[in-house]
């Protein structure tokens, strides 16, 4: 199971909708299913637009499904291998520091794609675990959804490259923590 898997199956639930992928990257979430209507978005890689997704210029709801999937830390469980899978790292501008500065930009954005989306948000996020001090990014983003007028329908948790940890890192009595899918649509009766 990986990220595009559960796009396609998610989309069986969302449909076909004019959709904003807030944190484009490499494009990997569409390698199995693109929308018909798909606009790009991503700071540091090529897109359509190229805006810092805590405050982007789109309209109130103006696209039926936003993506948002964050940097989930601020050096990865591999700096390299994050940084050559997502090309994404903390010496570019605006990057997350540490745990703060992820949870920071996780509910700016998360708050931004609510804001824009007009029925659909999906957030891809991950509990972090740093000095064996866990981190609950997924409990932070869900309260986040809610609070926003959004309630959660379904989140999917998969486990994406189970690997050796490299020599010299410590493996945490939490272990590896899953990444998480969270859907979730606009609470109609609140919005009124
Ligand atoms: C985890 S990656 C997304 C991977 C993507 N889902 C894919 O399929 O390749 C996070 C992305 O957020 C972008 N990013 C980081 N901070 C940003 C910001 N403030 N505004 C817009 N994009 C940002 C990075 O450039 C990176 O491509």
């Amino acid at each position: 199971m990986n990220s595009s898997d559960i796009i396609l199956q998610l989309a069986v639930t969302i449909g076909d909708v004019p959709t904003l992928d807030l944190t484009h990257g490499l494009g990997v979430f569409w390698k199995q299913y693109t929308p018909s209507k798909l606009t790009t978005n991503d700071r540091n890689e090529d897109a359509d637009y190229r805006q810092d997704f805590t405050a982007t210029s789109f309209d109130d709801r103006s696209f039926e499904l936003v993506v948002f999937d964050p940097p989930f830390t601020a050096n990865g469980p591999s700096k390299h291998r994050h940084q050559k899978r997502y090309r994404s790292h903390r010496d570019q501008e605006g990057a997350p520091q540490n745990i703060k500065d992820v949870r920071r930009l996780l509910v700016g954005g998360i708050k931004e794609a609510c804001r824009i989306s007009g029925r659909w948000v999906l957030v891809k996020t991950q509990d972090v675990v740093e000095s064996g001090q866990l981190h609950a990014n997924v409990n932070l983003a869900l309260n986040t959804l809610v609070k926003s007028g959004f309630n959660v329908v379904r989140e999917t948790e998969f486990h994406s490259n189970r690997r050796p940890q490299p020599s010299g890192r410590r493996v945490t009595g939490l272990g590896r923590r899953p990444s998480v899918f969270i859907l979730a649509e606009r609470n109609r009766v609140a919005a009124e």
